[in-house]
């Protein structure tokens, strides 16, 4: 009995041991932001308004297209996009300031 136990736990360590050796080592794989949900992210949160409307561009208007290019048209023909834009995006008061500030940064001067 006592041998028999033995003998189980030395195949143990023996399959344990093997395993552990032959296991594939998996490489650390860097977590992709999911698009959409980068909410948390120190770029949306920043404190400068260019930095969290690039954010926002970049993330909450490209749903559902691609994102645009902003020196297609000047600040004044941003506004009226921006107005229905900010909506389809649901954006709040601050997003809507945010956006509107990295926009017009950008426009066709
Ligand atoms: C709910 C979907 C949706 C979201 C979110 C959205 N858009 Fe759009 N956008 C559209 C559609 C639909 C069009 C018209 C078709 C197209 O140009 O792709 C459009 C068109 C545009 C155009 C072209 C306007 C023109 O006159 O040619 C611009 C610029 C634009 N969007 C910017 C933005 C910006 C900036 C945001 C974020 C604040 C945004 N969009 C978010 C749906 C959306």
């Amino acid at each position: 009995m006592k041998k028999a136990a033995g003998l189980v736990f030395v195949s143990m360590m023996i399959i344990f041991g093997c395993t552990r050796k032959a296991a594939p080592t998996i490489p650390d794989r860097p977590v992709e932001p999911v698009a959409g949900n980068k909410t948390d992210t120190a770029d949306f949160n920043s404190s400068n308004p260019l930095v969290a409307g690039k954010a926002i561009f970049e993330i909450k208007c490209t749903k559902c297209h691609k994102a645009k290019n902003t020196a297609d048209w000047t600040t004044d023909e941003w506004r009226p996009i921006l107005n229905s834009m900010v909506k389809k995006a649901k954006l709040n008061e601050l997003q809507v300031s945010q956006v509107t500030q990295y926009v017009n940064a950008h426009a066709k001067k």
